[in-house]
């Protein structure tokens, strides 16, 4: 069972912190190239894995870490989701209800991720 955080900010690098503690693997992506994290990925611990997004996604279990406003983007990295374990940490803070289509976050975006909005 492999596992992916896609957004290595506060939210994706806490997760990765807690991935270290406990000696699993995950891999970790931002729209960067991994070399320009790589350094920040070893100082968490040798089981944090920079790649690029475009791989990072075949993971069977992806933690969504980025902003709101990049889901979209994140979504378009794969033809389809159908099938794949995804964690959804982000929040609606600041994002208006008009932007939510008038649903809860959560369902918003998995809807979309799995190419069903
Ligand atoms: N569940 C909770 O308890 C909790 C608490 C606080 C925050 N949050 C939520 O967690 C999410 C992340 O917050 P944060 O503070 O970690 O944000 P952040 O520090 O701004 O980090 C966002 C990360 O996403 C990456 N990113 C942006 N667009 C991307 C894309 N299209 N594909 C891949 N990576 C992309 C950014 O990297 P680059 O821009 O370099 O590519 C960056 O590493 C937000 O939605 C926030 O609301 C949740």
């Amino acid at each position: 069972m492999s596992c992916a955080i896609v957004g290595f900010g506060n939210i994706g690098q806490a997760l990765a912190k807690a991935f270290a503690r406990n000696g699993i693997e995950v891999s970790v992506a931002t729209t960067r190239d991994p070399e320009s994290f790589a350094s920040a990925a070893a100082a968490i611990g040798p089981t944090i894995i920079p790649k690029k997004l475009a791989e990072a996604v075949k993971a069977d279990i992806v933690f969504l870490a980025v902003r709101f406003e990049s889901h979209r983007d994140v979504a378009k990295a794969l033809p389809t989701w159908q099938g794949k374990s995804i964690v959804d940490v982000t929040n609606a803070y600041g994002v208006s209800p008009e932007e939510l289509g008038g649903q809860a976050l959560a369902r918003a975006s998995q809807m979309e991720a799995s190419g069903l909005a």
